[in-house]
This record gives structure tokens, sequence and C-alpha cells, in this order.
């Protein structure tokens, strides 16, 4: 039987067209772009055109504004711990309850080097406490990272307007944004609509480009003080020598993915709506979460699943299920790395109730599957 793999947020194949992108990187074009002769400077030069593609992926940005990473982890970790050491008078940070652990983690590391941070919950939707936001803001903030989109939910939260209220309170707090599980999804125009989002982190590896590369959005002006010391790599702002293939992979996925959004969006829509109705007639005792907010809220490719109040949870056969064609492995990469990141704390109740979440992420790859 032909596998189709459906976890899209845990990780995505790499696209054929990004493998091939990629491929003359390896074996031809391997030189290390640092170096002075010519054709290692057309390495550079594939760096810089990779760059500027992104950059207008993300609204016509500078593409000075980009830095390569190696991950997500990466850019969630240069965005906090950089902007806390670039600005040392202030020493309070506000996050969310349902970070992944790449943000909660580093702010709990600040916390014990004794900074305090505001953890903003969720209401029994998942949707961010926007009032206790507000209420946390305050004048010594320093930063604020709240996630775009949540991994497990896929509840998006409203980062425009999160951004907006924190810099007309104090123009001086940086806002930074874990968009990893909408870059590439969701259209996001950093000059025209996230105009006050400061830092924004994605990785490749969750829009069809491989394991091992990232970025992070820089928006001009903003303090962030490099850790990786060692080199002049990515203007100081990061010591080590470019991945140079994974870079090609990564703005060729981007693009690709943006190119195809509105087709890829229609047909993983109509792939959730087929899987949902599928899984609650094969089990009964799974339920869809209602959704309340309109399904825009949501990316198209996150169908949480929920134990019925009273019903037993059908483990084995949740984590093996075998219908029509497709078998669906169920569970999420986060959960075991963040032990917090159960119902309780994602959905704002309390925790070890009678309903789990269990995302199941149609791609965009899907279509070529069938
Ligand atoms: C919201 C979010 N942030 C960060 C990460 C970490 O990404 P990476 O594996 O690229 O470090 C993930 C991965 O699951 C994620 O979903």
């Amino acid at each position: 039987m032909k596998i189709i793999y459906a976890d899209n947020n845990a990780t995505t194949r790499v696209a054929p067209e990004v493998y091939e992108a990629m491929k003359p990187y390896f074996t031809e074009d391997y030189f290390n772009p640092s170096s002075m002769y010519e054709p290692a400077r057309q390495t550079g030069h594939a760096i810089a055109e990779a760059r500027k593609t992104i950059a207008d992926c993300l609204g016509h940005i500078d593409p000075k504004e980009i830095l390569f990473t190696g991950c997500a982890t990466e850019s969630n970790n240069t965005a906090i711990i950089g902007a806390a050491h670039g600005n040392l008078n202030r020493r309070h940070i506000i996050t969310s309850t349902v970070e992944h652990p790449a943000v909660l983690e580093v702010c709990r590391e600040l916390e014990r080097n004794g900074y305090r941070i505001s953890y903003i919950g969720v209401d029994r939707d998942g949707k961010l406490n926007v009032p206790e936001f507000i209420q946390a803001l305050s004048p010594g903030t320093l930063l604020v990272s709240i996630m775009h989109a949540n991994n497990e939910t896929g509840v998006i939260f409203p980062i425009d307007q999160l951004s907006r209220i924190a810099k007309q309170t104090d123009p001086g707090i940086i806002f930074h944004t874990d968009a990893t599980q909408t870059v590439g999804k969701l259209s996001i125009d950093l000059v025209q609509g996230y105009p006050y989002v400061d830092l924004l982190s994605f990785s490749g590896h969750k829009l069809h480009a491989p394991k091992g590369v990232g970025a992070l959005f820089i928006r001009r002006g903003t303090r962030c003080r490099p850790f990786m010391l060692g080199g002049h790599q990515e203007e100081g702002r990061r010591a080590g020598t470019e991945n140079v293939p994974y870079i090609i992979g990564l703005a060729k996925a981007l693009s690709a993915a943006m190119e195809n959004r509105e087709k890829d969006e229609a047909q993983i829509e109509k792939l959730r709506d087929r899987l949902e109705k599928i899984l609650s007639e094969k089990i009964p005792s799974i339920r869809q979460r209602q959704r309340r907010t309109p399904s825009a809220e949501h990316p198209q490719h996150i169908v949480p699943l929920y134990r019925r109040r009273g019903h037993a949870v059908p483990v084995e056969r949740l984590r093996h299920l075998r219908i029509e064609r497709i078998r669906v492995h169920l569970g999420i990469a986060g959960s075991v790395a963040c032990p917090e990141s159960d119902e309780g704390a994602v959905y704002g109740r309390p925790r070890f109730r009678s309903v789990q979440p269990e995302p199941v992420q149609y791609g965009r790859r899907h279509r070529h599957d069938r």
C-alpha cells in the first residue's frame, strides 16, 4: 500500500524542483562563497539571488533584512537572545503559553537569569487573550515574542494587531513572531501587512525545502546582537560558512509555495474536508473541534481531532488508521519535547481533561500522491 504522509506540520518532503535547484551546489558550484576567486564569487551571487527571492516573497523587503540560519529554532534563539543582548536596559519579555519550545525554553532561560516574563494565555478555542496582552505591556518591556500560527491547533494569532498595539504603546518594544507554520502558506507582506513586526522566524523543512536551513527577518534598525561569532558571513550576524545548496533550496521552495499558494490552498482544503468526513464517519468516538472562529483563522492544512467526552481513546486505531488508501500516523513532533503543550496549555483549560488534540496536516504535495 502506498503511504500518504499527512503530518506536514512536523516536516515536509523536499519538492523535486527544490532538489533539482540544489543539486549543482553540491557537486559543481560547491565553492566557499567567502573565497576571492571567480567561481566562488558566482556561488556568492547565487546566495544573493536566493536572499532577494525570499525578500520579494515577504513583501519586497530589503534582502539585507534576511539572515540565513540552520532552522527555526536557531532563528528564534537568535531573535530572543539577540534582542536581549542588544538592549540590556530592558528586562521584560511578553510571550504566550502556547509557543513552541524554541521560544518557551529560551524565555525560561532568560527568566533564570533575572528577566521578567509574562506568559499570555489562550481561551477554549486556542485564541490569544488580547486584553491580557495589552495589560502586560509595561515601561520595561524589551520584547514581545508571539507566534503567528500555533503548530498544534492551527489558530492564527492577530500579529498585525498585537505588533501595532505594542509599538503604539512604546516604539522601543521589539516585536518577534515565530512564523514557522505560516511562511509559504499565508501571504506575509512585511511592508504593507506587518509593518510593526521587527523579527520573524521560519524554517525550510516546513515548506518542502530540506531540514537544516531557516531564516530570520531582522527589520533594519532592530538591535539584535549576534551570538555566533568567528566569521564575517551574513554581514557579521552569523559566523560560519553558508549552507549554499540549502539556501538555494529554501528560496526555490518559498517562491514555488507563493506561486502556487491559492491553487494549493483550494486543493488542500478539499482534501482536509474529505479526511474530516471520513474520520468522523469511521470513528464515532472522535469528533472534530467545532470551528467557532471562521475557518480562515485556521491554516487549511490542520485537522485537529478530539475524543468525545466519556469515550475511550481509540489509540491503536488512531495511530495506524487505514482508511481507503490512506494510513495516517497521528501525533505531533513537538509534543514529546514540550510537555506543557498538552490540551490544557494549548486550549486554556485544566490539564488532562477528556479531549486530546491530534492534528493532521495536509501539504501541498498531496495532490501528486493521489
Ligand atoms: C511553531 C514552530 N516553531 C519552531 C519550530 C522548530 O523548527 P525547526 O525544526 O526548524 O527548528 C517548529 C517545528 O515544529 C514549529 O512548529
